[in-house]
């Protein structure tokens, strides 16, 4: 089961969840929900929450080692269960995803799983692993992927969905679906071009090509490329600038980009108006005139 640490506290695993995400202006709507507290062996993926000058800065690790990280059933669903939990954490204003499973990010889809499959189960698989990496997409937190070895398929497009990629640079980028005769399909066809353009989506999504750090770097994939090992640090480092900024600002400011990227520039900027209407209203706004003009730091509070 997905495990969430908090403070190295006790552990709570959410389980029995069926639940959605949708842009409701900043809010995410979740149903049918219940929590128990239970020790557990079986853990791909766990949630920490670091603390000190680092709190606020929640840690998401996939582990699944033997498997390379490859997504399954069971990684699946604790990955669905931590979305949800964190999306429920106001106390969560950075969200790193990492491995811990060295040289690898994640392998993407079991492949030894779908063989199993029939049609119908792989479709439901699929469009589950679509709306988990689009509810991870539309978390309230910016997101950062932390990518130190392959981000393969579905690894690839888990990568995408977070807001923030950085990258050692040994790592090796691929969408190699077209291979298996299949097409990515957990966001890559759209979340790719977005990214890097069209020609040069088109050109690795046909060929299936695998690219290094360097080129990752060079078409944009990434925002940052740094020596293999410190991709981890290089994130914490963003993921504390953004801590220090007003929340309900971040928050808002993700919401004005994402949702004015999808729509023609003037409606954005209605968008942007509607987001920048909410960050007026806030008692953050007024303290950070007040640290202004008696030249101290300001202290936040999310609203
Ligand atoms: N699904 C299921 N199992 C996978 C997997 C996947 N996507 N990727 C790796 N594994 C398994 C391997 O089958 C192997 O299992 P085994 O020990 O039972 O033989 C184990 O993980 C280790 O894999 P290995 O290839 O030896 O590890 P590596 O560290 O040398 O290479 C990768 C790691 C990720 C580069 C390599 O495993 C790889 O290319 N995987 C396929 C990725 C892919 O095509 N994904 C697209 C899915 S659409």
């Amino acid at each position: 089961m997905a495990t969430l640490l908090r403070h190295g506290a006790s552990r709570v695993s959410s389980a029995s969840s069926s639940w959605r995400g949708s842009w409701t202006g900043t809010s995410f709507k979740s149903f049918s929900r219940s929590l128990f507290v239970e020790a557990t062996t079986e853990e791909q993926v766990s949630l920490r929450h670091l603390s000190g000058a680092e709190e606020g800065v929640a840690v998401l690790t996939l582990n699944r080692p033997d498997a390379r990280n490859a997504i399954g059933v069971e990684l699946l669903k604790q990955l669905r269960d931590v979305l949800e939990a964190i999306q429920l954490d106001t106390s969560a204003r950075a969200l790193l995803v990492c491995s811990s499973v060295p040289g690898v990010f994640c392998a993407g889809a079991d492949l030894k799983e779908r063989r199993n499959m029939g049609v119908a189960e792989a479709q439901r698989f699929v469009n589950t692993l679509r709306s988990t990496f689009s509810s991870l997409e539309v978390l309230s937190m910016p997101t950062i992927a932390v990518v130190e070895g392959a981000a393969l398929g579905g690894g690839m497009e888990l990568a995408l969905a977070c807001d923030i990629r950085v990258c050692g640079d040994k790592a090796v980028f691929g969408l190699p679906e077209t291979g298996l005769a299949i097409i990515p399909g957990a966001g890559g066809t759209q979340r790719l071009p977005r990214l890097v353009g069209r020609p040069r989506a088109k050109e690795l999504i046909f060929t299936g090509r695998r690219i290094d750090a360097e080129h990752a770097e060079e078409i944009g994939l990434v925002n940052h490329r740094v020596q293999a090992g410190t991709a981890y640090k290089k994130a914490l480092d963003i993921g504390c600038e953004i801590i220090k900024q007003g929340p309900l600002a971040v928050k808002l400011a993700k919401v004005a980009i994402e949702r004015g990227s999808e729509v023609d520039s003037a409606s954005g900027m209605v968008i942007e108006e509607a987001c920048y209407a909410q960050v007026l209203q806030s008692k953050d706004r007024l303290e950070g005139l007040d640290a202004f003009a008696e030249k101290r730091k300001p202290t936040y509070h999310g609203h």
